[in-house]
Parts: C-alpha cells; sequence; structure tokens
C-alpha cells in the first residue's frame, strides 16, 4: 500500500468572523446536510477541523457543480472561535489557511472581530469570500431550505428582497472602505480581484450550496499548485491549542498541512522556553460524527496525513505553545529540525525595549498581532510571552523606569491565582481584552489620564 507522492492535498478552509456572527452553525450545517446526503461515514471528524470530500460537496451544491471540474479531494473546515484570535492560525510564518470564510451577521455588518479578522487576512494575503449569514432573519422571509440563493431570492417578496439587498450593500461597503473591492458572487468575474459575498442561513441552508461552489472553485482555481505536496514527507503542523487530556496528560491539538505524521515519530514542537523535542505516544481522532467540541472518547490512528486535525499526545507538551510549529524528525537530525523550529519561531518577530510595557497573549499569532499593534500606537515593549499572567509578569513590570509603563497588557489571558495577591501589592496596572484594539485603546486612555 503505497501513497503516491505529489498529489493534492485538501485545501484548509478557516471560518473565521465576530463572535455569534454563525461561524459554528455554518460548520454544522455543512456537516448536517452532509449527513442527510446519506454521506455521514464519508465526512471525517478532526481536532478543531472537519473534512468534507468532494463528493459529499458536489452532493449538496448539486446543480451548481459539476465534479468533474475538480481534482482536489474536498476541504477541509477549521472553526476558530470568537474570542480565539484567527492569528493563531499560522504556518510557516504566514496563514495556516489557504483561503477563508468571512461570517458576517447580515443585520449587524462589521464588529470589531470582523475587523481584526479583515486585517489578518490582508496582511497574510490570504483570498476569501464573504458569508453574509442570517438572511432568514429579513422580516417576511419566505425560507427555502438547503436551496441555492438564487432560487430562494425568487421566492421573496419585493419588500423582503430589498431589505436584503440594503443589508448586504452595506456589507459591501464596509468591505470597500477596508480597501476590498467586493460584490454579490455572482457578478465576481475574477476572485483574485474582487472579493465574493454570498448571502446564506447557516440555520436554513439556502445560500450554503453557493458558498461550497464558490469555494471549490477558488481553491481549484488558484491554488492547485499550492496543494501539490509529498504526502509521504515528514509532517509539518501548527498547535492550534495546548489542552490536559485525561489519561494523556498535557496534549497538543495540531492541524497537519503537510506530509504524514506517525505513530511513534520523534517530534520536535515549539515550547514556551526551548523546542520540545519527544516522541509521539498517541494521535488522537474523535469518534466519527462525534461532536468535537465535547468530544471526549477518541480513536487511535496510526498515522494521518495533511491537511487534518490531530490531537498529540507525548511527554513534556506541557510547555508548548498555541500557533508553534510542529516538526517530524524522521530521516534527519534532531539538530537539524530544532534549528528549523527555532528560525521559524524567530520570524514571529517581537521588537522590545529596555522601556516599555509587559504583553502576555494566549498563542503566538496574536503575540505579534499584539505587538504590532502597540508598534503603530507607538508604545515600548519590554517583555512579551505566550501564556497566562504569573507573579514572574508582575515582577518585571514593577521594574519599569516609567510609572506608565508599569503596565501588563494581556489578551485573551487569565491572570493566575498564585498572582492575584502580587497584582494588589503591586503597582502595577493590569489590562486585558479580547479585542486587540480595545486593549490598546484602554491602555491608551489610561496613560493620558495619567498624564492629565
Ligand atoms: P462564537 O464561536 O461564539 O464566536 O460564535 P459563532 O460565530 O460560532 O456563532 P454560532 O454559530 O454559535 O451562532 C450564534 C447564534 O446565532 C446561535 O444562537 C445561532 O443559532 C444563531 N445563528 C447562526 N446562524 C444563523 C442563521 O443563519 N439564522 C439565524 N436566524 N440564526 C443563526
Ligand atoms: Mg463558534
Amino acid at each position: 500500500d503505497h501513497t503516491h507522492a505529489d498529489t493534492l492535498r485538501t485545501p484548509i478552509v478557516a471560518v473565521l468572523g465576530h463572535v455569534d456572527h454563525g461561524k459554528t452553525s455554518l460548520l454544522d450545517t455543512i456537516r448536517g446536510s452532509a449527513v442527510s446526503e446519506g454521506e455521514a461515514g464519508a465526512i471525517t471528524q478532526h481536532i478543531g477541523a472537519t473534512d468534507i470530500p468532494l463528493d459529499t460537496i458536489s452532493g449538496m451544491a448539486g446543480e451548481l457543480i459539476d465534479p468533474t471540474d475538480f481534482d482536489l479531494p474536498g476541504l477541509l473546515f477549521i472553526d476558530t472561535p470568537g474570542h480565539h484570535s484567527f492569528s493563531t492560525l499560522r504556518a510557516r510564518g504566514g496563514a495556516l489557511a489557504d483561503i477563508a470564510v468571512l461570517v458576517v451577521d447580515v443585520n449587524d455588518g462589521f464588529q470589531p472581530q470582523t475587523e481584526e479578522a479583515i486585517d489578518i487576512l490582508r496582511r497574510t494575503g490570504t483570498p476569501f469570500v464573504v458569508a453574509a449569514n442570517k438572511v432568514d432573519t429579513t422580516p417576511g422571509w419566505n425560507p427555502q431550505d438547503g436551496e441555492p440563493i438564487q432560487k430562494s431570492m425568487d421566492a421573496q417578496s419585493e419588500r423582503a428582497k430589498s431589505m436584503l439587498d440594503e443589508n448586504l450593500y452595506e456589507i459591501i461597503g464596509q468591505l470597500s472602505d477596508a480597501g476590498f473591492s467586493a460584490d454579490l458572487y455572482w457578478r465576481v468575474q475574477d476572485f483574485q480581484k474582487n472579493i465574493g459575498v454570498v448571502p446564506l442561513s447557516a440555520l436554513t441552508g439556502e445560500g450554503v450550496p453557493d458558498l461550497l461552489t464558490v469555494l471549490m472553485g477558488l481553491s481549484q482555481r488558484f491554488m492547485k499548485e499550492e496543494m501539490a505536496i509529498d504526502v509521504t514527507g515528514p509532517g509539518e503542523g501548527t498547535v492550534l491549542e495546548v489542552k490536559d487530556e485525561r489519561g494523556f496528560g498535557a496534549t497538543v491539538d495540531t492541524v497537519v498541512y503537510d506530509g504524514v505524521i506517525r505513530n511513534g515519530d520523534t517530534v520536535v514542537v515549539g515550547g514556551q522556553d526551548e523546542p520540545i523535542v519527544t516522541e509521539i505516544r498517541a494521535l488522537l481522532r474523535p469518534r466519527p460524527l462525534a461532536e468535537i467540541r465535547t468530544e471526549k472518547e477518541f480513536e487511535k490512528v496510526g498515522e494521518i496525513g495533511a491537511a487534518a486535525g490531530v490531537k498529540i499526545a507525548a511527554p513534556d507538551l506541557d510547555r508548548a505553545m498555541a500557533g508553534a510549529p510542529v516538526r517530524v524528525v524522521r530521516d534527519r537530525t534532531v539538530d537539524q529540525v530544532v534549528e528549523e523550529v527555532k528560525a521559524e519561531l524567530a520570524e514571529i518577530e517581537v521588537e522590545t525595549a529596555d522601556n516599555g510595557v509587559v504583553v502576555k497573549a494566549d498563542t503566538l499569532g496574536s503575540l505579534e498581532a499584539m505587538a504590532n499593534a502597540l508598534r503603530e500606537a507607538e508604545v515600548p515593549i519590554l517583555r512579551a510571552e505566550v501564556g497566562d499572567i504569573a507573579p514572574r509578569d508582575i515582577a518585571v513590570a514593577e521594574t519599569a523606569n516609567q510609572d506608565e509603563h508599569k503596565a501588563i497588557l494581556g489578551f485573551n489571558v487569565d491572570l493566575l491565582q498564585n498572582a492575584e495577591s502580587d497584582l494588589e501589592n503591586a503597582d502595577v496596572k493590569l489590562f486585558k481584552n479580547e479585542v486587540i484594539y480595545q486593549l490598546v485603546e484602554d491602555y491608551e486612555r489610561y496613560v493620558e489620564e495619567k498624564q492629565r
């Protein structure tokens, strides 16, 4: 049984957007309609990711797709919780996702995390489409479950149609304000120049066939070359999350974007101090069709190839970092791979100064995004690290020369219990927020008030 080298891997599609705009519901619907198409067994559940094969997609998209037009195996969707920065999803200094779906509530329009997502998409040059979600909430809407959006539009009253149009043009205007020329997807000729907006409902499934069609078309046309990989090469991935798992200790939820990872492989994982060199004890996948986020039971697999999500159990992973690289050593030397991981981590540049604030963030990617935002605001950084706020951070912040720099800015992190009393007794101000620019604004306002 030999896997072909240089076959096409599944494109990785990140689903992102503001809290509650419907990212998870959209994925649930895609999974659910796949099940109702009788394709349940074809869907593979991964850690933080759902793999939908081409056959299933074409079943759902119906007349919109001719499967013979495609030779990519399907799409691997990654859900990003709204409170978790999309910037976690990085690979080799760029974006982990090949393409993205930006979910925008058609009534709410752009919100803080939409803006944040747009910034990252721009910075990483990731192609994306906009899912204008919740069209069914338009007053007087006549739902057409699972139908393509044109068919659904034809079934609406003039009044409902014009209300939806108004909201859609609002979103197109907001995209244009953000520097992207956009239009309703069926008017877009060149998806590299213009962003396609797909009106849909994650609740009723209408418009979902259109979204799948656009995503397949985009990946096939613009990314086919990047999808050609040596699927048998040493696996490369990115840590999504570090989690304690009963019976396994610290594990890392990983998206594998290149090559293959096997049980027993020696891997190098980016750590909070040094790269961690360890041997894989188990590769774990959720049971088929189990709910990923609540999944407690895993199936052990012998190997897993790109693109896929998998939980890796191995000793010494407790100091692994979300957003850090995972590399299989295989036929190279450990030193060689350690150097590779170090080089990749060094790319994530956070400039520090002799004077400045302390920054803590949940992942490497979000730390980098914080550093960018602070540089733009001309706020110097004394120390920047991934992880929760510990007593040591308070001690470091206290050493700042200027009072305004005696501050800790925490993005998506907690204050550790054993640091609470230290903070009370120290002359250090703590800022915590789950939106980067709000965190920076809060700090700037504090400095202004201090100077008054
Ligand atoms: P976070 O993960 O917290 O960022 O949220 P999310 O973007 O994953 O949103 P989620 O899918 O959890 O949906 C939020 C709420 O919106 C839920 O109550 C959904 O039922 C509702 N919702 C999502 N999509 C639709 C839709 O198309 N129509 C309607 N009417 N409600 C929807
Ligand atoms: Mg969600």
